[in-house]
């Protein structure tokens, strides 16, 4: 209701703006039907007119079959609404409207979807303790907290990742943000590299490449091999790149870590050009086969800006992570971040601290590499079953090659009807002479006494009898 505006001079009664206005804002929707209208008191004070005002304007309305009193449920748009009242939609096309990306999300995980966790085996007990106890602490804080995030989880964080990622920081290097996105959006406002380019992993994950041709900066698509992102031909194609985007502990989608000699020449190509490297550390210590490699900033500390999130680990329903800011650029980071950013809310913020500093986070992340690596090869011997053996382990999924100029996404698309959410391999590429069909299968959600019938069914949508189709390398 925060919308109506009075013209206290002209020839309108203010009861007749009101109802007008209110009738109005029924017909587009915005006050949907049994939505609840503000007491009379309460609108009244809002707009400076007397009660009797929004009385007389509410009863208008009532007289007119479009709100009803409800006693103490208080004032509310009638349910349906009558047939006199012609909806003007406001937006007609609303698909238009959600970001392309996420055209391919759910709330709730379909069996092979990417980039979800485990939803049977979320902690959600032990979240929602931590959380409840955060939200009791934050009620007595009234004011603003650093815009860095809270010293108790910038504390948190610089441990953890001195522990299990090999980086030494303070905690005044670390930035709160609502995750990779976030942290992204701040780095690449803090390099102000438009109009430049930027290294970018081929294949790479698509937001990646959008938000980078969103913020001006054009991505050099560079083909990764088995060592990962390969230095030498990104420096052939953009020596003079303000900064490269990449994903070394384990490549998305491939899951191939960036072997050491590549990182060598990386970081000699950051401090010889001055440029930045963004370390997209998405999966941290997600690691289902050996040891995680150490983060690139543990040895690059002062070119490399290192990205974490929560999403894999925890659930991307957090919306957390964190920077750890390069020493040289820190300033200018943490001014980005403090000007036009804002770490999530506290009660978040404190929660997750507790999580971290009692422990709770290392060990949930033990038993989830344990259930993914099981999960993952249950649904790799499942597809061996079916004869499939082109399929390999790519982090947190399985890389189902398809032939060459087969359609991925609209079978993605066939496969969401059926309830599957595998994710197309086409996407990923940006140099079409490179670009590969497949399939992404997630196997965070993959459950033993279901995966046959689930294989069976994608096979099926898939068609041609797999046997004899001729996989293409993934890359
Ligand atoms: C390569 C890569 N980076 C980062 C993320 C996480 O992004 P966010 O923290 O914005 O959820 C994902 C999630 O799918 C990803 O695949």
């Amino acid at each position: 209701m925060d919308g109506l505006t009075l013209d206290r001079v002209g020839p309108a009664s203010l009861a007749e703006q009101i109802s007008h206005q209110i009738e109005a804002a029924i017909a587009e929707g915005s006050l949907p039907p049994g939505g609840r209208l503000p007491s009379w008191r309460d609108l009244a004070a809002q707009l400076g007119v007397a009660r009797g005002t929004v009385k007389a304007a509410y009863e208008k309305l009532i007289d007119k079959h479009l709100l009803v009193t409800a006693g103490s449920a208080g004032t509310r748009v009638v349910s349906p609404l009558p047939a006199s009242i012609t909806r003007a939609p406001v937006i007609t096309d609303a698909d238009r409207l959600v970001p392309q990306n996420f055209l391919q999300r759910s709330d709730q995980a379909l069996v092979f979807q990417l980039g979800v966790p485990a939803h049977d085996a979320f902690p959600a007990t032990l979240w929602s303790r931590l959380y409840r106890q955060a939200v009791q602490f934050t009620a007595s804080r009234t004011g603003y907290a650093d815009p860095r995030g809270l010293i108790e989880l910038r504390s948190a964080l610089a441990s953890h990742v001195a522990i299990a990622r090999g980086i030494e920081c303070s905690p005044e290097q670390i930035i709160v943000t609502s995750g990779y996105r976030g942290g992204l959006s701040i780095a690449l406002r803090a390099i102000d590299a438009t109009g430049r380019q930027a290294w970018v992993e081929d294949p790479c994950y698509p937001v990646t490449r959008l938000a980078l041709e969103l913020s001006r900066v054009h991505p050099v698509p560079v083909q990764i091999d088995e060592a990962g992102f390969n230095v030498r031909r990104a420096r052939e194609l953009a020596p003079a790149a303000a900064l490269a985007v990449v994903t070394p502990g384990q490549q998305a989608p491939s899951g191939v870590t960036l072997a050491d000699h590549r990182r060598v020449e990386l970081l000699q190509w950051a401090v010889e050009a001055g440029s930045w490297i963004v370390e997209d550390d998405y999966l941290a210590e997600l690691h289902l086969s050996g040891r995680p490699a150490n983060a690139l900033a543990a040895r690059g500390a002062d070119r490399v800006i290192h990205l974490g999130s929560f999403s894999k680990t925890i659930s991307p329903a957090l919306g957390i992570g964190f920077i750890v800011t390069p020493l040289p650029l820190a300033r200018r980071l943490i001014d980005v971040a403090t000007w036009l950013g804002a770490p999530p809310n506290a009660a978040i913020q404190l929660a997750l601290a507790s999580l971290l500093r009692e422990g709770h986070y290392l060990r949930h992340l033990r038993r989830m590499r344990k259930l993914y690596a099981e999960r993952r090869q249950c649904l790799l011997d499942t597809l061996a079953r079916f004869g499939i053996d082109a399929a390999s382990p790519a982090g947190l999924s399985v890389m189902l090659p398809l032939p060459n100029g087969f359609d991925d996404q609209q079978l993605t698309v066939s496969a969401r009807a059926a309830g599957l959410g595998p994710t197309p391999l086409s996407p990923w590429f940006a140099d079409a002479s490179r670009c590969r069909a497949g399939l992404l299968l997630g196997v965070t959600n993959v459950l033993e006494r279901t995966i046959e019938r689930d294989c069976r069914r994608l096979l099926a949508l898939i068609g041609d009898p797999i046997g004899r189709m001729k996989p293409a390398a993934a890359h």
